[in-house]
């Protein structure tokens, strides 16, 4: 259905695998529209809870936007580019929870996309990094802001000027990712945590994404309130009530996502 990604449903979690190992994994246009479609798709299947996102072949997650595409581009026609895409705030937005998993090199806009998602499992033999630096330029998929509210100005800055990779276990010691396990364990540990959290009430989960996001966009008074708003509204859900009685009549809750 897709040329660059592969999309695979399974019980209540999809895994869009980026399928272009040859070239690891790397965005170009084409790859990036094949994310954003398949998403849409996803997002309109309510048998779908959770997302799982990794790269095809052993080597790479994303190792990038494809450098490819920037010989010769004006700065115009690039800002053209930047300004059409969607991939990012498609993923930073996507009302059920994301999880990234990283099998190899997440690079530039690989690490981007990860950084776009909720949680990062990553291979012991991850190297990630912004070496946007390297070829003249910046990360311009949200690097250097969401790295910033990551992991704070000093690291997101060292990324950022040196363009220097680290590995999984650095990123784990920064909370770049949440964990990292055996490269064989990185898929099989995220959809493990993915099925666990597609158990969740969607309701819950959406609202929980969006009021954990607020506390990036808004001040603190803005974002207490927005969580009071959000809070509120879960009290608006069948969700809720099944929660609530199952704990008090001592069973585990069946979420409809009503
Ligand atoms: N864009 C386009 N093509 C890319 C790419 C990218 N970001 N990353 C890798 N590729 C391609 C290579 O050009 C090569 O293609 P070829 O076989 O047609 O020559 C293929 O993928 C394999 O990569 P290669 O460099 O031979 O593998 P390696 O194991 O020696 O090195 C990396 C792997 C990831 C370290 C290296 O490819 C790299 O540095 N990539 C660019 C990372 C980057 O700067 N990303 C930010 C972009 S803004």
């Amino acid at each position: 259905m897709y040329d660059n990604v592969i999309l695979d449903t399974t019980g209540r979690v999809a895994t869009l695998t980026i399928n272009r190992p040859d070239k690891m994994n790397a965005l170009n246009l084409a790859t990036r529209n094949d994310i954003v479609a398949a998403l849409e798709a996803i997002r309109a299947d309510d048998a779908v809870r959770a997302v799982v996102v990794t790269g095809a072949g052993e080597k790479a997650f994303i190792a990038g936007a494809d450098i490819a595409e920037f010989a010769g581009r004006t700065a115009h026609q690039q800002r053209a580019v930047m300004q059409a895409m969607k991939v990012f705030a498609t993923i930073e937005e996507f009302p059920k929870p994301i999880i990234a998993a990283i099998n190899g090199f997440c690079l530039g806009g690989g690490c981007e996309v990860a950084l776009a998602c909720d949680l990062r499992i990553a291979s012991s033999k991850a190297k990630l990094g912004q070496p946007e630096i390297n070829l003249g330029i910046i990360p311009g998929g949200g690097g250097t802001q969401r790295l910033t509210r990551l992991v704070g100005e000093g690291k997101s800055m060292e990324l950022i000027l040196t363009g220097r990779l680290v590995t999984a276990d650095e990123a784990l010691a920064m909370g770049l990712v949440n964990e990292v396990v055996e490269p064989e364990a990185v898929l099989p540990r995220a959809l493990e945590l993915a099925a666990g959290i597609a158990e969740k009430s969607p309701i819950a989960l959406q609202a929980a994404k969006e009021a954990v996001k607020t506390a990036a966009r808004a001040n603190l008074r803005e974002g207490l309130d927005r969580e009071i708003d959000l809070f509120a509204l879960c009290f608006a859900s069948e969700d809720k009530e099944e929660g609530v009685r199952a704990f008090l009549e001592k069973r585990k809750p069946e979420f409809t996502g009503r």
